[in-house]
């Protein structure tokens, strides 16, 4: 048995974006159980953008779980955005999970924004300045929230969602000196805390989209301008064995 799950990142609507990808996203219930959203769905993050993506997102005939990107806290709205995407039907995580019963089984999503900081031996630490000390610790908050998230949930195959980096092998393509702030390593170690079988993200828009994390989780960057498609389509089969994935492919659409 195979999960089916459709996933992309970027899409930062707004009123002119709006409708493009609906007529590929009409076509998922063919193709998909699931689809998963990394973050960054405005471009500014008001109440209005994010009744754009209510409309393109909602009502789709598959289950919609998103994460929220650094665009879409840009005006402050955050409580509005996620009323507005919840009341449409789209589950918003942010350091929780869910499970999805698919016909292939028990999907376990488990998300969180994440946050900057770089990757090992590149990277901030929790030392110096109150404004440093902050900055590392909202990472480490937010991953070991994602940790405890994907630790508690009981599912077949586990997916771990974000809209920062967890590698850095996905952020080949962007300059060397933003990566500290395109992800951080502790999302990876959280994600190979648990038995996640895959690993989404977005936000690194000239990134790449093939990654590992050094516990052997695959790593997707979904972003739109990476996938250059609506979705794309990642088959999990459910005969996990110590967290590696025993299926696995990825097509477009
Ligand atoms: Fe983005
Ligand atoms: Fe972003």
């Amino acid at each position: 048995m195979v999960i089916r799950i459709a996933a992309v990142g970027d899409v930062h609507l707004d009123e002119d974006v709006v409708g493009r990808f609906r007529p590929a996203l009409e076509e998922l219930p063919d193709c998909a159980d699931v689809l998963l959203l990394a973050g960054d769905l405005t471009r500014h993050g008001t109440e209005a953008e994010a009744r754009c993506v209510a409309q393109e997102f909602g009502g789709l005939g598959v289950p919609v779980v998103t994460v929220l990107g650094n665009h879409d806290h840009q005006c402050d709205e955050v409580p509005q955005v996620v009323k507005v995407l919840e009341d449409a039907g789209i589950t918003v995580l942010e350091g929780d999970g869910v499970v999805l019963d698919c016909a292939g089984g028990r999907l376990g999503v488990a998300g969180v924004k994440g946050f900057g900081g770089g990757f090992a031996g590149r990277c901030a630490s929790d030392f110096g300045e109150p404004e440093m000390k902050a900055f590392v610790r909202t990472t480490t908050d937010s991953a070991d929230r994602l940790s405890r998230a994907l630790r508690s949930l009981d599912c077949d195959v586990l997916v771990a969602l974000t809209h920062y980096a967890p590698v850095p092998d996905t952020l080949a393509g962007e300059p060397l000196e933003i990566y500290p702030f395109l992800g951080a390593y502790q999302l990876g170690q959280a994600i190979d805390s648990a038995p996640t079988a895959l690993a989404l993200h977005g936000h690194a828009h000239a990134g790449s989209e093939r990654g590992t994390t050094p516990g052997g989780v695959r790593v997707r960057n979904v972003a739109h301008p990476v996938i250059k498609q609506a979705y794309s389509v990642f088959h999990l089969g459910d005969h996990l064995d110590q967290g590696e994935v025993s299926r696995m492919s990825v097509s477009g659409t």
